[in-house]
């Protein structure tokens, strides 16, 4: 039997933290009027759900999926478009909403792919931020977690698509 992975992040840790962020981004933008929070698939669905229910604003969801790895857990550096948003964003508040930013690539993609529909503004959240792993300086306006270089799974993150629905944050070590 395979064994749980080692808890890096609690749930009751998580949860604090997405109250303060939520709590955070519902205050910048009480005089804004809606937010669109963009999701990407699929490892932030848990966060943006979660966020979103906090958040004392309206807020009008949406999603985009990308791909970033080419093979298993070996990164090619390379962004691709799987689905877009549906909504225009066009003169409107955008957050983009993350599970995590590990190179930076996908991050910076967005954000560039975004600003050129002319929105109000575009701002960045996310759960956790590998920061020695940074190829790609992006801003992440909204933070939960820095964390080293270590493969983390659950709360929306996988591995193989494995354990994305864990309720905490783990490590695990692919190689063993
Ligand atoms: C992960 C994560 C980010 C991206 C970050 O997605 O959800 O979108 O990688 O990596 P980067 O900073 O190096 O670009 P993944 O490609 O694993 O897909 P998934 O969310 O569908 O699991």
């Amino acid at each position: 039997m395979l064994k749980d992975p080692e808890v890096l992040i609690s749930e009751q840790d998580i949860a604090a933290r997405v109250d303060e962020l939520a709590a955070q981004i519902s205050s910048d933008y009480a005089d804004e009027g809606e937010l669109v929070l963009v999701g990407v698939l699929k490892g932030a669905f848990i966060f943006l759900a979660d966020l979103s229910r906090r958040l004392t604003i309206p807020r009008h969801i949406e999603f985009i999926a990308v791909s970033s790895y080419e093979h298993g857990s070996v990164p090619s550096g390379a962004v691709r478009l799987v689905m877009d948003v549906r909504a225009s964003i066009e003169g409107r508040h955008v957050l983009i909403v993350e599970d995590i930013v590990d190179t930076g690539h996908t991050l910076h993609y967005l954000i560039n792919m975004l600003e050129s529909r002319g929105p109000a503004s575009v701002r960045t959240c996310a759960l956790l931020h590998k920061e020695h792993k940074t190829e790609v300086d992006v801003e992440v306006d909204y933070l939960g977690f820095t964390i080293g270089d270590e493969w983390v799974v659950g709360y929306g993150l996988d591995l193989a698509e494995q354990d994305r629905t864990l309720p905490y944050i783990g490590v695990v070590h692919p190689d063993d």
